[in-house]
């Protein structure tokens, strides 16, 4: 009896939990409540109850009804709104869909990691590597001992200009995972070992997955999309990108993951450096704007201290501001592609500054859900574009330009 009983309330709750923006204040909307009413109750004999109040449904006709007027739970007048189960169905689904692309891709190619090639692709040519294991190799005894006497008491204790001028000071803000220079950066007390160990695991486990995923799903995709831009089969190169947007968007996410999350924590908790908020929920952006706020706080901080308030102080729109600091990104995003790869193409620069149009495009047609969606979409296939155009033109400067001279 209970179960009937609550059944039954939890129904009249969807059914009573309508906007009322819809059942409205009207007089159809009173004839509409009056017929609830009466499907309700109707003019069926009122149920007995029992001396707890419960409703007796063991006699006359009552326990015969089974009907009531309530809509189906997929219209949005039911108010329903628990998707869990249909959440977990497209978990399920993704995974299986996924498995059996991965045993396509064994059966196709066999096994191609192989993580020796990757450091042996270093250790062969020491001399072009990045600047960053110069500043590594040169500066670490200086960062350990830096690092040992900020641990101490370093929370505690303030500094104020010009004691800060040491190489103390700055090493720390050199290797603290921040842009922004500040006196006294916020501290963390001490450092907790089983965190820290947990973000080193993570950083060396899911390193080697996304070679493995470059190695293995990444690149025979790029390798067999050259004949169709030879041939400018275009088909068959939207096939390839979508083909392609898959594996690059899951490295990506676990990049940012490994990047946001575990290094910068990492690095984070190895310099008692306090504030770690490296990002915010830009999953659930529902626009770019809200996205480029998000996603990347350490260069966001950055752009926002010293490029766009100061243009806005000097008196710039928020337009050109906004101009101003995406140009400058753009740049950077080129300059961090064209020298590794010796040569100077625009995709990087053009994919930035893309993003001023595509903000305004998202934020006028797109709203909620929708416009999350649209930001996904972007990100999901916007990089893929960007990918190919690189990959096709390192693949003519360096493989076919040279035949053809020969
Ligand atoms: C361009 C960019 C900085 C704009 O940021 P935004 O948050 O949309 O800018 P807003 O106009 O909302 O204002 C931001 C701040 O400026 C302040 N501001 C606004 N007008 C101002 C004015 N006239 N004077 C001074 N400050 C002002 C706001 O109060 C706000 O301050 P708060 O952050 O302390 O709250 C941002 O989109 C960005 O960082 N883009 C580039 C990101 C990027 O390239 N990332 C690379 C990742 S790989």
């Amino acid at each position: 009896m209970g179960d009937r009983s609550g059944a039954s309330g939890s129904r009249r709750r969807r059914t009573g939990s309508r906007p009322s923006s819809q059942g409205g204040s009207g007089p159809a909307a009173a004839a509409e409540e009056e017929v609830r009413d009466v499907g309700a109750g109707g003019d069926a004999p009122a149920p007995e109850k029992d001396k707890d109040g419960d409703v007796d449904v063991g006699s006359g006709q009552w326990d015969l009804r089974c009907h009531r007027l309530q809509d189906s739970l997929f219209s949005s007048d039911s108010g329903f709104n628990n998707y869990r189960g249909i959440l977990n169905w497209c978990v399920v689904m993704l995974i299986l869909s996924n498995a059996r692309l991965f045993l396509e891709n064994l059966i196709k190619y066999g096994i191609l990691v192989d993580p020796i090639q990757v450091v042996s692709l270093f250790l062969k040519d020491p001399y072009s590597w990045p600047a960053l294991c110069l500043v590594i190799g040169g500066e670490a005894p200086g960062c350990a001992a830096a690092g040992k006497k900020a641990n101490g008491g370093a929370a505690q204790c303030t500094v104020s200009y010009p004691d800060n001028l040491t190489y103390r000071d700055l090493y720390y803000f050199l290797f603290a995972p921040t842009l922004c220079y500040e006196l006294n950066f916020p501290r963390s007390a001490r450092i907790r070992k089983r965190f820290l160990l947990r973000r080193l695991l993570e950083m060396l486990f899911l390193t080697q997955l996304m070679v493995g995923l470059i190695q293995q799903w990444m690149v025979p995709t790029i390798q067999n999309s050259m004949k169709p831009f030879k041939d400018m089969d275009y088909s068959r190169i939207i096939e390839r990108l979508l083909k392609l947007a898959v594996p690059n968007h899951l490295i990506w996410l676990i990049f940012f993951y490994w990047l946001f999350h575990s290094c910068l924590n990492a690095v984070a908790e190895l310099m008692h450096f306090g504030d770690r908020e490296f990002y915010r929920d830009w999953w659930n952006s529902e626009s770019v704007t809200y996205f480029w706020q998000n996603w990347n706080i350490p260069v966001h901080k950055w752009c926002l201290r010293h490029f766009y308030k100061p243009m806005l102080r000097r008196g710039s729109s928020k337009w050109a501001a906004r101009m101003g600091v995406f140009l400058a990104s753009a740049f950077f995003h080129e300059y961090l592609v064209s020298i590794p790869l010796r040569m100077f193409r625009l995709w990087a620069f053009t994919g930035m500054m893309a993003q001023i149009p595509l903000a305004w495009i998202v934020g006028r047609f797109f709203r909620g859900n929708y416009g999350n969606a649209a930001v996904w979409l972007t990100l999901i296939i916007g990089q893929p574009v960007a990918v190919l155009m690189y990959v096709h033109d390192y693949y003519v400067l360096n493989y076919e330009a040279p035949t053809a001279g020969a």
